[in-house]
């Protein structure tokens, strides 16, 4: 099985949490997007659902699906959220943001009841940090929020290169909210509770991508099928 087919068996899996009548939070990144084919396959067999996606591009995908889509602003308390992982440990702690959605996906997963992880086998890792840490951060004043992440960093153990994120073109990518990704490449991330509470110090820090005591359940793809870990199980 390719890690293609792996992610579409965990989004499968995923859809024996969706209940008819649920408020639905939609994930972003290719994992996601194999879920939201599968709500809006659902949908087109009679499933009703409102759904909250995490980004544009996740909403733009659902209103293809013709998948009935609400906001925070109108629908404020979601059910479940089903969304990917750059990385997740065995404790459920998340590094999230590879495509830049974190910040979106952090409020969505927040106003849910639940969240599930979806995610081939790669991404389950025994110490968060391999994957550089996402970090979403206003534009006023990049090089002073890089400067003092820097020294909040290290006072926690971590140490790397922090690296404005780039197109292809040469031009900062820029969220669907306007600002730049600072990608940190610390290697490991000894105490992610610690570098969340240390960027959070910083005022030009929007947001981390370490996502903490928020996941309840993953489901994770591999060869040999799939296991789901869920917390205090
Ligand atoms: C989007 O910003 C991310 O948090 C994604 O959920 C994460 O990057 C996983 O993406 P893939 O499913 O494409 O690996």
């Amino acid at each position: 099985m390719n890690s293609d087919e792996m992610k579409e068996k965990a989004a499968q899996k995923a859809m024996d949490y969706v209940l008819d009548g649920m408020k639905l939070g939609l994930g972003t990144g290719s994992t996601a997007a194999k879920f939201v084919d599968l709500v809006g396959a659902a949908v087109a067999d009679g499933l009703s659902v409102i759904c909250v996606p995490t980004s544009v591009a996740t909403r733009d995908q659902a209103a293809a699906l013709n998948i009935p889509l609400t906001t925070l602003d109108e629908t404020p308390h979601l059910d479940l959220t089903v969304d990917g992982a750059d990385e997740l440990d065995e404790q459920l702690r998340l590094v999230k943001g590879g495509g830049g959605a974190l910040l979106r996906e952090k409020i969505v997963a927040t106003s849910s009841d639940k969240m599930v992880v979806i995610a081939d086998d790669s991404k389950l890792v025994e110490t968060l940090g391999a994957f550089p840490l996402p970090i979403e951060v206003v534009q006023f004043g990049l090089k002073s929020s890089l400067m003092m992440m820097n020294a909040m960093a290290s006072r926690v153990g971590c140490s790397g290169d922090i690296k404005h994120r780039m197109l292809e073109d040469g031009t900062p990518f820029i969220t669907d909210n306007g600002n730049f990704i600072l990608d940190c490449h610390f290697g490991r991330i000894e105490k992610p509770e610690a570098l969340s509470g240390a960027f959070a110090q910083v005022p030009g820090v929007v947001e981390n991508g370490l996502f903490l005591a928020i996941a309840d359940v993953a489901i994770i793809a591999g060869e040999e099928g799939i296991t789901t870990l869920e917390l205090g199980a």
